[in-house]
């Protein structure tokens, strides 16, 4: 079963004929929200808010184990994430789809692994050369493809701690890293799901122009980000439609 997991600008998915809500209780705590489960374009699927059906819960505070747990014990093997970004590489414009395939971790402080060090069980260490699952990214990219998105195969998701924005020269550093975008939940998203052996990649959606990569004397306005928000959301549900077709 595929999951889906909306991030900001995408709090409810219209278009899923709901079926039925479960609250989850899991061992590392609640998810951001209740699992809903219906049909899109007649195919089953689970829905999950990672902010919350509300957006109340920040990027820094998403129970990350726990939304992915949630997912795992109902039964769902292939994970769709949508994720807004902030363009860094000159083709991540504001309203672009991309499907990443990397991704380098700024973050800090965040539950980041399923293991229990400290009582025996001996260290493991996952390999995450690849951090998205291919077939995933496929589906997705025939669902682009099939949507007429001209959207970028591929890039660097640089991941964020958040809530706070970039500053200028820290936008510079990260595309010396490589990064083309930028984010604030990707990780430990990603690595998560590969410890629980699901098939996961994300979408990402442009929504602004990273911090001092249009005009360095502009700031990023909210307001502008919201609009581009809802502009592209409209776009992405049509290809979740695809993807849940595929
Ligand atoms: N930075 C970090 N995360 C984001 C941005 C950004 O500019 N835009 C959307 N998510």
């Amino acid at each position: 079963m595929l999951a889906i997991i909306g991030g900001s600008g995408l709090t409810q998915l219209p278009g899923l004929h709901i079926s039925r809500r479960e609250v989850v209780r899991t061992p590392y705590g609640m998810p951001s929200g209740a699992l809903t489960f219906g049909q899109l374009d007649g195919h089953g699927i689970v829905f999950l808010a990672r902010h919350g059906y509300g957006h109340t819960v920040p990027p820094h505070l998403v129970n990350y184990r726990a939304n992915l747990w949630a997912l795992h014990a109902q039964k769902v093997t292939h994970v769709l994430s949508i994720a807004t970004v902030g363009g860094i590489h000159p083709d991540m414009r504001p309203g672009r789809l991309a499907v990443p395939d990397q991704i380098v971790d700024y973050t800090h402080g965040r539950e980041t692994t399923y293991a229990e060090y400290g009582n025996g069980d001996p260290v493991t260490h996952h390999d995450f050369t690849w951090p998205y699952c291919d077939e995933m990214r496929q589906r997705c990219m025939a669902a682009l493809a099939e949507c007429g998105e001209d959207f970028v195969a591929g890039g660097v998701y640089g991941c964020v701690q958040g809530p706070r924005l970039e500053t200028k020269a820290e936008i510079e550093r990260m595309a010396r890293d490589g990064c083309d975008m930028v984010g604030m939940t990707g990780m430990p998203e990603a690595y998560l799901a590969k410890e629980l052996g699901l098939c996961y990649a994300a979408v990402a959606a442009s929504v602004n122009w990273a911090a001092g990569r249009q005009d360095s004397a502009l700031t990023i306005s909210g307001d502008q980000i919201e609009a581009t928000m809802a502009q592209i959301m409209e776009r992405v549900r049509r290809v979740l439609l695809s993807v849940a077709r595929l």
